[in-house]
């Protein structure tokens, strides 16, 4: 065994606090972390609402050997696809976007923003109209830590020691916070409605001709807390996107209910762990409220449940048909896009545990029991 470093001047792995050592974990078994202090810790936040499967998976770690051992990487730059990538896109997509929908991997929550902004972009370059190029996000809206999904992020104090590099391109409208933002007086139509007419005056302010792309959380995470929002919100949200043609960017990369909601009222009184992919009742948390869905959707973290990074941005087909008819390729692209042994690792976990159904990612006490929520498929 490596010797351990006796304080973080003695680590060479950049950690988030130079002067602070963390603890090093030697093996995991569901909820729980063995440390190399012999301590066991449990695991609460499945580290960033990611390990949402549990530690200790030989299933999966099973899989994604028997992936290895036939082939290491297939490389979407040189025409390849692989069966998993092929069988999770259609796993994501179905039942929701429909047909001519597809998705795009990627490994974080911040490329998946990447792309997906540069989608909109791109979607309105193939459409004739180059004066789209605004996006309009919200205050306290997370999206990643790379410099344009920072940009389209409402956190100042990530962003303060960037503000040079901030895109000018973006305009921040009101968050969606009923406990903060919401009137005495008001009734959450009410204060859904303001929202909404708060939205459509921004976007008439600065002219929905030049304005590519609204781009938001479903369900505020980082930044906010556990925030759902009213219901209504999304429908009214998705409706006035519509009205003005301006494409509607649903991050669900960290989706999760942890108090009282009106959108997700199954899960009133359960506090749940950060985690997307049927968490709160749907695989996609906007398949909650009545509308059609996003034009484009990103979606990470629990998508590999720690196992491996990955994320993925769906496209709807409406975005699809434009770049088809268009220049017939997406502009953007990364070394480690259509991977085969990455996305293996759904393959035993779709197949154990229904996407489709209800909180179908787990974790703390599901993992403890191996049921809680979960509908066995075999
Ligand atoms: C809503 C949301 N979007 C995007 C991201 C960025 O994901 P990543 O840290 O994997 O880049 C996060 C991360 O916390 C997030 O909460």
């Amino acid at each position: 065994m490596p010797s351990e470093p006796k304080d973080n001047t003695a680590s060479h792995v950049l950690h988030r606090r130079t002067g602070v050592l963390p603890y090093t974990v030697l093996s995991g078994e569901g909820i729980y972390l063995n440390l190399n202090s012999g301590r066991r810790i449990i695991d609460g936040s499945g580290g960033a609402a990611v390990a949402c499967l549990g530690h200790g998976r030989k299933d999966i770690a099973d899989a994604i050997q028997r992936q290895l051992s036939s082939f290491a990487y297939a490389y979407s730059g040189a025409n390849l696809t692989s069966h998993p990538a092929e069988e999770l896109a259609r796993l994501l997509l179905e039942d929701t976007y429909g047909e001519g929908s597809k998705a795009f991997f990627c490994n974080s929550g911040s490329e998946a923003t990447e792309a997906a902004l540069k989608l909109a972009l791109q979607f309105w370059r193939e459409k004739g109209c180059e004066t789209r190029t605004q996006i309009v996000a919200r205050r306290q809206g997370y999206h990643g830590n790379t410099l344009s999904a920072l940009s389209v992020s409402g956190i100042d104090d990530r962003r303060k020691d960037y503000s040079s590099w901030m895109s000018p391109h973006v305009t921040f409208v009101e968050r969606c916070f009923p406990y903060r933002g919401k009137a005495t007086s008001e009734s959450d139509q009410d204060y859904v409605r303001r929202l909404v007419e708060d939205l459509d005056n921004t976007f008439q302010r600065i002219g929905p001709q030049n304005i590519a792309a609204f781009i938001m959380e479903t369900v505020s995470g980082t930044s906010l807390g556990c925030v759902p929002p009213p219901r209504g919100y999304l429908k009214e949200i998705a409706a006035v996107c519509k009205k003005h043609g301006i494409i509607l960017i649903l991050d669900e990369v960290r989706t999760f209910v942890g108090s009282r909601s009106s959108l997700f009222p199954s899960m009133i009184d359960t506090i749940q762990i950060m985690c997307g992919m049927g968490r709160i009742g749907a695989l996609h948390a906007w398949q909650l409220e009545d509308f059609d869905g996003p034009d484009i959707q990103t979606i990470g973290k629990s998508l590999g449940g720690g196992f491996i990074p990955l994320s993925a941005v769906l496209v709807s087909r409406k975005v699809i048909e434009a770049v088809s008819l268009g220049s017939g390729r997406f502009s953007h692209s990364h070394t480690f896009q259509v991977s085969g042994s990455r996305l293996t690792v759904h393959n035993p976990t779709a197949k154990r545990y229904e996407l489709k159904g209800p909180s179908a990612g787990m974790c703390c006490s599901s993992c403890r029991t191996g049921s809680s929520g979960i509908r066995k498929s075999d």
